[in-house]
């Protein structure tokens, strides 16, 4: 369950332009040329025409694919990746809990004591590791008695963060663990730091976790669960520098020392090796107050004595572009598709900077960074409540995921969970719904593609990654991670952002003899493609074209793709 430390890893990435002449192009017009009926050319003319043409193509700019080399030695191994990075985030937020999961006992729509049976099968595939719950801004207005005990006598309260809407409460604490129990995943609490209390808190903890016949224990029985739950991560307030409380480092400093101590989790299973695992809040950016933050909270956990402890750090950082998010989920070009992806990449300096400061109190990387927020947020979809964050997903979001996921594996040694926003109906989702109808998004599909990736161990690539430029944005043209999973089968997860050409990589193996090599790739006609309840399948992966030879594993990707091969020895 928990997250784990790793050893050094080592990347090497380089990114340099490569170009290659249409050389193809111009041996076809040769053929063409020489083989036209002589009666048909008009005398010397049109051979000068031919020839032109030829001398034309030789010296037209590159039109065919672009070549990038790579190379993996699958002998060097770097840090576990950890499984926890493909964690999810279900926030009370607009259809995210309710109607995207929470349908009731009593629905026409499928379900298992409340539980949609297509939701709930959609995501075992995922294999999703953890569930972040049930905030978000949410979880700092929380109470959780609210959201127990019989469902005719759950309190109805607000929702003030999130379109000011009703919360029936019928979701709650019983029903979260039921959904993560019918998934498999591992539960990741936040806790009310806001506006409730250490004693709330703790009792909260208490009720899930004790094994002993206390009150609170009793209760938990009487409510259908005579056995103690486990609780995987509890998050120890949400961005208490905004929604959480607006709280200074230091305030929001004495407060984690409090929570630390007093929420303690009871379960006997996970008093040894399954400890829960307690995550601060952490930076919201990259600017001082951000730093400070870090600095604030890492100073304090060098210092901190028996008494209270943390081990992980929470970081959110979402790719909006502007704010307020105002880039439209579809119908757009590529002028928005390369600024999107521009302002992804930023993820990298992010970490690269919040983890140097870690590094400063934290050199042996015991505290993870939770990057526990993350993903594409844009501007609300028309005629949607603007309070319920309702957005498509389209190829640029799968090209997105990937590029991130892969910035997180770059670093797994202190990235060791990571949650993106949101599971299902908010921001870049997994999965959409409307009443009976689901469908999964492109970004549903990456995250299936690299489920071999969790728990893999990381191997570095070397590349020449190319340049893919439009107007004054460049970005590297492929983007490639690979890993080996347990069985020690080696995989790669290479992206082509170019949405134009199509990339053959030539990808040199050692520390393996490759046999044979099998892949899926996510393409769509459009950068802007989606899939939608009525055309489901129009963003969906395909088999890879890959081939072996002579121990070096040639791959072609389509344009704006995301590839995963495997190579069997
Ligand atoms: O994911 C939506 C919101 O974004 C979360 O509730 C909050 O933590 C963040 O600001």
């Amino acid at each position: 369950m928990a997250f784990t430390l790793a050893p050094n890893s080592e990347v090497t990435t380089h990114r340099s332009m490569r170009q290659f002449s249409s050389l193809w192009t111009s041996k076809v017009l040769f053929v063409k040329c020489s083989s036209l009926p002589k009666r048909a050319l008009l005398g010397a003319f049109s051979f000068v025409l031919c020839f032109a043409l030829i001398g034309m193509a030789l010296t037209a700019p590159a039109i065919a694919a672009e070549k990038v080399a790579l190379s993996v030695d699958a002998s060097k191994t770097g840090a576990k990746i950890d499984r926890n990075i493909f964690g999810q985030f279900a926030e009370h937020l607009g259809h995210g809990i309710y109607e995207g999961i929470w349908v009731g006992p009593d629905s026409a729509i499928p379900n298992t004591r409340g539980i949609r049976n297509d939701v709930v099968a959609a995501l075992k595939a995922l294999r999703v590791p953890n569930v972040r719950w049930p905030g978000g801004c949410f979880a700092d207005e929380y109470h959780w008695r609210k959201g127990i005990g019989p469902a005719d006598r759950r309190v109805v309260s607000l929702n003030p963060n999130w379109g000011g809407v009703t919360e029936p409460n019928t979701f709650g604490t019983h029903e979260f663990m039921d959904f993560l129990d019918q998934i498999g995943a591992d539960a990741y609490v936040s806790i009310n730091v806001g506006s409730g209390t250490p004693r709330e808190a703790a009792e909260w903890l208490e009720y899930l976790t004790t094994d002993q016949p206390t009150t609170l224990g009793k209760e938990r029985t009487a409510n259908g669960h005579p056995g103690p739950y486990e609780v995987g991560y509890l998050g120890i307030g949400n961005e208490s520098w905004d929604c959480g409380g607006n709280m200074t480092p230091d305030y929001y400093v004495s407060q984690l020392k409090i929570y630390s101590r007093f929420v303690r989790n009871f379960n006997p299973e996970q008093q040894d090796k399954q400890q829960m695992l307690k995550i601060a809040v952490g930076p919201g950016g990259d600017g001082p107050r951000w730093t400070d933050w870090t600095e604030a909270i890492m100073k304090a956990y060098q210092q901190h004595t028996w008494s209270w402890d943390i081990n992980g750090l929470s970081m959110h950082s979402y790719t909006a572009g502007q704010w307020p998010p105002s880039y439209t989920s579809v119908g757009f070009g590529e002028t928005e598709y390369s600024q999107i992806l521009k302002f992804t990449l930023q993820m990298e300096d992010l970490i690269s900077k919040h983890s140097a400061i870690m590094d400063k109190y934290d050199p042996q990387k015991k505290v993870a960074l939770v990057v526990d927020e993350w993903g594409a947020w844009y501007a609300p979809s028309p005629g949607s409540n603007p309070g319920f964050l309702v957005q498509q997903n389209s190829q640029r979001d799968a090209i997105l995921a990937a590029l991130n996921l892969n910035i997180f594996a770059r670093h797994a040694e202190r990235v060791r969970m990571a949650n993106i926003a949101q599971m299902i109906n908010v921001l870049q989702a997994m999965i959409l719904t409307d009443k009976e109808k689901m469908v999964m998004t492109p970004t549903y599909y990456v995250f299936k593609m690299y489920v071999p990736f969790q728990d893999a161990t990381f191997v570095p690539v070397s590349l020449d990654a190319g340049a893919y430029t439009h107007g004054d944005i460049k970005l590297p043209r492929v983007d490639a991670i690979a890993a080996k999973d347990k069985a020690g089968k080696l995989w790669l997860a290479i992206t082509n952002l170019d949405p134009n050409q199509p990339v053959e990589i030539e990808a040199s193996l050692t520390g393996i003899t490759a046999r044979s090599a099998v892949g899926e790739t996510l393409t769509a006609p459009k950068v802007d493609s989606v899939n939608t309840f009525d055309a489901p399948n129009t963003v969906v992966p395909k088999p890879a074209s890959t081939k072996i030879q002579g121990g070096r594993l040639a791959l072609k990707l389509e344009p704006k793709s995301v590839t995963v091969v495997s190579v069997e020895q």
